[in-house]
């Protein structure tokens, strides 16, 4: 699988996403490449802390920018997985990756910053179906508000996207500090104590957007 986690908004959660989803495939007993297209490297400084801490397993990481399609032809020869951090902005690395990725996740915040990006999103997406039909995309709803009193919210944010189209995953993840607090320490929310509902909430993810493994 060659998978990208990218969108039009920063902080919507696409780097979080993208190290939890490794650790996740890792532990399922894929080959998994982490991918760096973001200048800003976030993935890389949690790949690098990751390697520093022996308790856990590394992950292989790779940065690349601009035309990444062909690399992507080539590292797929040799790693069953590539998860790409697409970075928060359109960029060359992003639309390249596109051509080719099989699947393309786009998190998206309840709220209406992130959302009002959906009018480029799925421009973006059309394009990227016209070269790569079989792309299977998904939106999923970051950050949500866990009092029961907002879950309206959550529902907003699913309708919006399902009116561009965009199909939004039924699983999404709540606003938990334990995402934070793993990934300042090249963690995943599987590496945490105390973390049972964050660590569901990514599996439920996984396994939605990706099948059984
Ligand atoms: N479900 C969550 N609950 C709480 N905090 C979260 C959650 N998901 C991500 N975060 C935190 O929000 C911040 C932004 O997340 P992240 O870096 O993954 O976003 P991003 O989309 O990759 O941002 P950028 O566009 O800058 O690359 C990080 O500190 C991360 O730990
Ligand atoms: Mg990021």
């Amino acid at each position: 699988m060659i998978i990208l986690v990218g969108g039009e908004k920063g902080g919507s959660g696409k780097s979080c996403l993208a190290q939890n989803l490794a650790v996740y495939l890792q532990a399922n007993h894929r080959d998994v490449l982490l991918l760096d297209a973001d200048p800003q490297g976030t993935t890389t400084d949690w790949v690098k802390e990751r390697d520093e801490n022996s308790n856990v397993k590394n992950i292989s990481s790779v940065q690349a920018a601009g035309n990444i399609r062909q690399v992507l032809i080539d590292l797929s020869k040799r790693y069953q997985d590539i998860i790409i951090d697409a970075g928060g902005q359109d960029s060359e690395a992003l639309r390249s990756a596109m051509t080719i990725a099989t699947h393309m996740l786009l998190p998206f915040r309840p709220k209406r910053r992130d959302l009002k990006t959906l009018v480029h999103v799925e421009k973006l997406i059309q394009l990227a179906k016209a070269v790569n039909p079989k792309i299977y995309t998904r939106a999923v709803i970051t950050q949500c508000p866990t009092l029961p009193s907002q879950a309206q919210r959550i529902l907003d944010a699913k309708e919006a996207c399902e009116s561009f189209d965009l199909v939004t995953l039924n699983n999404f993840t709540c606003n938990r500090n334990i995402y934070d607090d793993a990934d300042e320490n090249g963690l995943s929310v599987f590496e945490m104590p105390a973390s049972d509902k964050a660590k569901q909430e990514i599996e439920e993810i996984a396994k939605e957007f990706l099948g059984e493994i």
